[in-house]
């Protein structure tokens, strides 16, 4: 199977019954000289996932850095959730939201009011190439961000020019390889390689967890602390939510779109999510996500 580069043509050639266009992950910038894919786009089904997270289980490591009064920007801040419990950590200091795209800062600035956050400013920005001036704020972070861009050596250097000196860049990052689970299904299997040959395609490393120290030091920073984090689902509950989250995400999602556009039969991607709904439903279904995390000083 062949798989073309996503961020040139991919013309979506599966049937409305799999995807259907909410939001598109195909973004052109015209600050980087590749586009810029976010291989999950911000389908319904990628959403429920992201708005899951909260800063106690996806930043945990940054949070006794944080101080109030401090100022933050957090970069592809996607639905906002975690963005929204950072700025509750850092008031009366101020958060900086960026996103690549005005549609996806939408759901940031929905998550925000819905909360009554109101210390929290937006702007649509790349990473490669953040419209701030140099040393602007004490905190940068990216979550699940530098996995996804065409140059996270170069965004990690372009955290650090608007992070002041002595200010904190944080990153975390998932691994796909290092994704585990039980059964052993081979519809899982599958689902990863097609994942990560997706993702690669895109100019992303889904890898990129333990990736990220290296990253930091080929980025010039002298002082980083790296450290791992995980998630695990494992109870019915979280099962049905993990394992039914992906079982929509491989048919409708910006992910299903491209793989079809690359070739996959809508069957194989029906056969995958089946498969995830098959380790939902199974009682002893264990399944765990490993993340590198960093925490630099600028
Ligand atoms: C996996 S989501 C993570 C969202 C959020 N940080 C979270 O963990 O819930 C990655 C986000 O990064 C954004 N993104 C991708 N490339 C980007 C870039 N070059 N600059 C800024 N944001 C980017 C995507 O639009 C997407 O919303």
């Amino acid at each position: 199977m062949g798989f073309p580069a996503y961020g040139n043509v991919v013309p979506y050639a599966g049937s409305d019954a799999l995807w259907s266009p909410q939001s598109s992950g195909r973004v052109a910038t015209t600050m980087t000289s590749a586009p810029n894919v976010y291989t999950h786009g911000h389908h319904e089904s990628v959403l429920r996932s992201h708005r899951w997270r909260t800063a106690e289980n996806s930043a945990a490591y940054l949070l006794p850095h944080l101080a109030p009064g401090a100022s933050l920007l957090d970069v592809g801040c996607g639905p906002g959730t975690i963005t929204v419990d950072l700025a509750a950590q850092v008031a009366p200091g101020r958060v900086t939201a960026v996103e690549i795209t005005g549609e996806a800062l939408r759901l940031a600035r929905a998550e925000a009011a819905a909360r009554g956050q109101d210390n929290i400013d937006f702007a649509v920005a790349d990473v490669h190439s953040l419209d701030f001036p140099d040393d602007t704020f004490d905190v940068v972070h990216a979550h699940q961000v530098l996995q996804h861009v065409a140059d996270p050596v170069g965004a990690l250097r372009e955290m650090r020019r608007v992070c002041r000196p002595g200010g904190i860049v944080a990153a975390r990052d998932s691994d796909y390889s290092a994704f585990t689970w039980f059964p052993l299904l081979p519809e899982l299997d599958e689902w990863r390689t097609l994942y990560q040959r997706a993702a690669r395609a895109n100019g992303g490393e889904p890898d990129a967890g333990r990736r990220l120290l290296s990253w930091a030091r080929a980025a010039g920073f002298g002082e980083v602390t790296a450290t791992a984090g995980t998630w695990c689902f494992a109870t019915p509950e979280d099962r049905r939510w993990w394992g039914g989250m992906w079982a929509a995400r491989i048919l409708q999602s910006d992910l299903a779109r491209q793989l079809v556009g690359a070739g996959t039969p809508e069957d194989d991607l029906r056969r995958l999510s089946a498969g995830w709904q098959r380790w939902a439903a199974a009682p002893d279904g264990w399944l765990a996500i490993l993340h590198g995390e960093i925490i630099c000083r600028a």
